[in-house]
């Protein structure tokens, strides 16, 4: 163990009991089970009760990890959710995960607005807080979308679930050693991939909720999917320069989980074939920040990882912003 290994030591996650399948979406627009599976890949997915907000989720998913690590909440020094479906406006998501998992007064903030690159993002600065000296970090990802966008839009509503999940970062090379991360973002491409009305440019006002603007994410579908295969596969090889490690060195990628088409451009992208390739989106739709923790969460715990694999996270969203992390399994 080098003085400057940082590792996760713990790895946990929930979604929703409700399952909704492809085709209880017919029920509300005009879609097909056929449609969504041969578009995205997707199945089926989690949608959360009435009476469960973010922070239940969140809170949730942080209890699994800690189980996972065999501590209690007071052993957390920091926490960081990354969400852009917060449980309030203000103030952030993690303030209510501090107080609903009973930890200590630590410091505690969100990483919002990013997208499904959110998680990645937050376990990066999660890394660094351990080299500068905090002991131990949670870092959650989590989303009810299924809630904050319309049940009107075909082509929006069909792709998205609730989940949440989520890792503790302490100093070690831990159950996973983070070997490097890397991260990026490109605000020119707001506009393609927003939720546009509720902020100081478009408040939230009566004739925007009279016609559910609100709930509209708008979305360049095609141009978001180009994006997303290009900047994966980029930051996924970035990540892995930056550490001297080689492609045919890496067991597993765990790839945002956002539609199987493009799991599968990213995977020929750097010609790796899809049997080294995750992916869990047939089960749960694309869960945002949570879906890499929750797909990471998964291999792991399906015992689909083995000690000394290396495991590449690579993730776009919304902003644009993206991020790619390579871990070394230890056991
Ligand atoms: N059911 C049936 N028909 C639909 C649906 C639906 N749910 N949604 C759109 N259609 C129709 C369109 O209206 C269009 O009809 P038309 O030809 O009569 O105009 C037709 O299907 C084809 O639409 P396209 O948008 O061209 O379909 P495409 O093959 O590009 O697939 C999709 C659309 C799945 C959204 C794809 O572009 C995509 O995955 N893009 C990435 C978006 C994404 O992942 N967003 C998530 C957030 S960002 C992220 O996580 C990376």
């Amino acid at each position: 163990m080098t003085n400057t290994a940082v590792g996760i030591s713990g790895f946990g996650g929930y979604v929703p009991e409700r399952v909704m399948t492809n085709e209880e979406w017919t029920q509300y627009v005009d879609t097909s089970d056929e449609w969504i599976v041969e578009r995205t890949g997707i199945h089926r997915r989690r949608v959360a009760a009435d009476d469960e907000s973010t922070a239940d989720m969140a809170t949730a998913a942080a209890r699994s990890a800690l189980e996972s690590r065999g501590i209690g909440p007071e052993e957390i020094d920091e926490i960081i959710v990354a969400t852009d479906t917060p449980e309030v406006y203000t103030p952030d998501t993690a303030s209510f995960v501090q107080r609903k998992l009973g930890a200590r007064e630590v410091p505690s903030y969100d990483l919002g607005g990013s997208g499904c690159a959110g998680f990645v993002q937050a376990m990066d600065v999660a890394r660094s807080r351990v080299l500068t000296g905090t002991r131990r970090v949670l870092v959650i990802g989590v989303e009810l979308i299924t809630r904050l966008v319309s049940w009107k839009i075909r082509e929006t509503c069909v792709l998205f679930g609730d989940a949440a999940a989520g890792v503790i970062v302490e100093r070690g090379p831990q159950m996973a050693e983070i070997l490097g991360a890397r991260t990026g973002t490109d605000g020119s491409q707001w506009s393609i991939l927003t939720l546009e009305i509720g902020g100081t440019r478009k408040p939230f006002s009566l004739e925007y909720a009279q016609k559910e603007e609100h709930l509209k994410l708008i979305m360049e579908g095609r141009a978001v999917f180009r994006h997303a295969v290009h900047r994966m596969s980029e930051v996924g090889l970035d990540v892995l320069e930056a550490v001297g490690a080689k492609l045919e060195d890496v067991a597993m990628i765990v790839p945002h989980q956002a539609n199987l088409r493009i799991v599968q451009a990213v995977a020929k992208n750097l010609s790796v074939p899809m049997e080294k390739v995750y992916t869990n989106l047939q089960e749960y739709g694309n869960t945002g920040s949570a879906s890499v923790p929750l797909a990471l969460w998964e291999a792991h715990s399906k015992g689909r990882i083995s000690p000394g694999d290396l495991v590449l996270l690579t993730s776009f969203g919304a902003g644009f912003h993206w991020g790619a992390a390579l871990l070394r399994f230890t056991g």
